[in-house]
């Protein structure tokens, strides 16, 4: 048996100190590095985003918009936690949650204390798949199937959820549409329940919004083309989406593998144009399943978007600027 044992820690020494071996070796601690900087290092580089949209009317006062989606909150996720309850220090005049708070049951407790201070002010929400069912372990391959069979997991409780966001003053915009005003803008904001699941109604909130309105914003969770057609067809200025994560996983100089819908991969976050005149906001999300813990060239992130005023004589180099600024967020 010694012998054996013997024999088998030469074979060993030979293939490792081999040029073959010595090259698996570097490929397997290469690898392992880089599983650890994905799950552990940029999984949790928190990074706030600033960009700039010009899409409210002309001579409209310039409105602060903080974007939130894709927590996938756990309760011990403590360091999410500290770095979303800073984000109410920049007294943004209105928020805009697209969901996905959820990957535990217990959870709910977590996600409000972290938007503690951003529940005193204006803000407005649709739900995701990942406020109404828990996480499964899934196959990472799947996603490049776009018609991969969904699996849901137990039920999670979105109600107790939706039911302290309201009770704070925050505005369920899932198949409503709201008029308020924030920081002197008139907003007319309307939503869907999530097209990741085929749970929206677009029909609920079909029409042209209030012309007499100095934002016309829609609210999606997942950023599928057909419901912002709809948005566009109706005349909405902005669309503000999540869903994608950003691709979670990207590679460098090729950007995201796959936008989980049935979104382009350019436009799977940040801002895009959609159509002549809609424009649409994508955040790459707070979190990850907790199957799926690892990020990759594609850091967690909030956004502070500058909402300004489209004048007339301009509107075509902003837009053509958009590339632009999505390469200046910061
Ligand atoms: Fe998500």
């Amino acid at each position: 048996m010694a012998v054996c044992r013997r024999r088998i820690v030469d074979r060993m020494s030979d293939l490792v100190s081999s040029r073959v071996g010595r090259a698996l070796v570097a490929s397997a601690a290469a690898g392992a590095a880089g599983l650890f900087y994905a799950t552990v290092i940029e999984r949790n580089a928190f990074a706030l985003r600033h960009v700039t949209m010009p899409v409210l009317e002309p001579g409209s006062t310039p409105l602060r918009v903080l974007h939130i989606s894709d927590l996938h909150m756990l309760p011990r996720q403590y360091l999410k936690q500290a770095w979303i309850s800073e984000l109410a220090a920049l007294e943004p005049d209105l928020v805009v949650n697209t969901g996905d708070n959820l990957a535990h049951p217990n959870a709910v407790p977590a996600v409000i204390q972290a938007l503690d201070g951003l529940l005193t002010h204006p803000g407005l929400f649709v739900f995701g798949s990942n406020d109404y069912f828990g996480p499964t372990p899934k196959n990472p391959f799947k996603y490049f199937d776009d018609d991969h069979e969904r699996q849901h997991g137990e039920p999670l409780p979105w109600r107790d959820l939706r039911a302290a966001f309201i009770e704070r003053g925050w505005l369920d915009a899932t198949h409503r549409t709201h008029e308020i005003e924030v920081a002197g803008t008139r907003i007319v904001a309307a939503g869907v329940d999530d097209p990741h699941l085929d749970r929206e109604r677009y029909e609920t909130i079909a029409g042209r919004p209030n012309p007499l309105a100095q934002l016309r914003l829609g609210l999606t969770h997942s950023p599928e083309p057909r419901v912002l057609d709809r948005f566009a067809e109706d005349g909405y200025d902005l669309v503000m989406a999540g869903h994608t994560h950003g691709g979670q996983l990207c590679l460098p100089g090729v950007g995201a593998l796959v936008t989980n819908c049935g979104l382009d991969r350019s436009r799977v976050k940040g801002p895009s144009r959609w159509g002549n005149h809609m424009r649409l906001h994508v955040s790459a999300g707070l979190g990850t399943s907790p199957y799926a813990p690892a990020r990759f060239f594609c850091r967690p992130e909030a956004t502070l978007l500058t909402l300004t005023p489209v004048s007339h004589g301009d509107a075509d180099a902003q837009m053509e600027s958009l590339p632009q600024l999505a390469e200046d967020r910061s």
